[in-house]
């Protein structure tokens, strides 16, 4: 595992955190999704799609910190990492487990004002909001305000417990973004699809 003074402290998903799940989940079902974190693997495919060494990430939907843990164990720089998380527990809690991390405890679709790399600012947005349980008025926001944040090239990592892309086409389109499955963790529950959406134009450069 790199270096990455205090969060080297950090511990994989224990009971407490299966516990402060569920009590999100019991607390609001539809935005929290899922009753369990994300596997270990799912993280660490998702975190495979950054840079270390390429500037700021921003994660979407922290909850107990499943996916955070494993984009730190890439070795990106705690102070490049920033976390948004809806629920004020789950963000008191991430607070609390991630020294040298921002928590934004706010809603994804309008940060980029509180962000502190702003618009432009970031390699990549790491998703783990449940897009699918959404409309597609929110998904459209969440989308276009992620891709505020992204500097030209940047992606955006999502996964979802469907093999299909987990925003609706009509989205994608009106923001002119494409995708592209990145794979399949069988070793999770339930298993997961991560996809990676980019602008349409970063995509007909490769
Ligand atoms: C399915 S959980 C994923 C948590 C964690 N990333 C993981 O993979 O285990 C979704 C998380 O997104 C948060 N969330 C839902 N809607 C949100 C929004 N609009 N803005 C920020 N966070 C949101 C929920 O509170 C919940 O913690």
């Amino acid at each position: 595992m790199a270096s990455n003074g205090p969060v080297l402290t950090e511990r994989r998903a224990s009971a407490s955190d299966y516990l402060k799940f569920l009590h999100a989940w019991l607390r609001k079902p539809r935005q929290t999704a899922s009753i369990v974190p994300s596997s270990p693997y799912l993280g660490r495919l998702m975190a495979a799609q950054i840079d270390p060494a390429g500037g700021r990430v921003i994660e979407f939907g922290g909850g107990t910190g499943a996916l955070t843990r494993e984009i730190l164990a890439t070795g990106l720089p705690a102070d490049h990492l920033e976390v948004v998380e809806i629920d004020a527990t789950l963000a008191r809690n991430l607070r609390r487990s991630f020294h040298g991390v921002r928590i934004l405890e706010a809603p994804a679709q309008s940060i980029v004002g509180d962000s502190a790399g702003g618009a432009g600012g970031y390699q990549c947005v790491i998703s783990g909001l449940p897009l699918l349980a959404m409309n597609k008025a929110l998904q459209g926001a969440i989308l276009a305000e992620a891709f505020k944040l992204l500097a030209p090239g940047g992606s955006f990592i999502q996964f979802t417990y469907s093999p299909r892309p987990p925003v609706a086409d009509v989205v994608a389109d009106a923001l002119d973004l494409g995708v592209e499955r990145v794979g399949t963790i069988v070793r999770n529950v339930p298993p997961a699809t991560v996809f990676r959406y980019r602008r349409a134009a970063d995509i007909a450069q490769d």
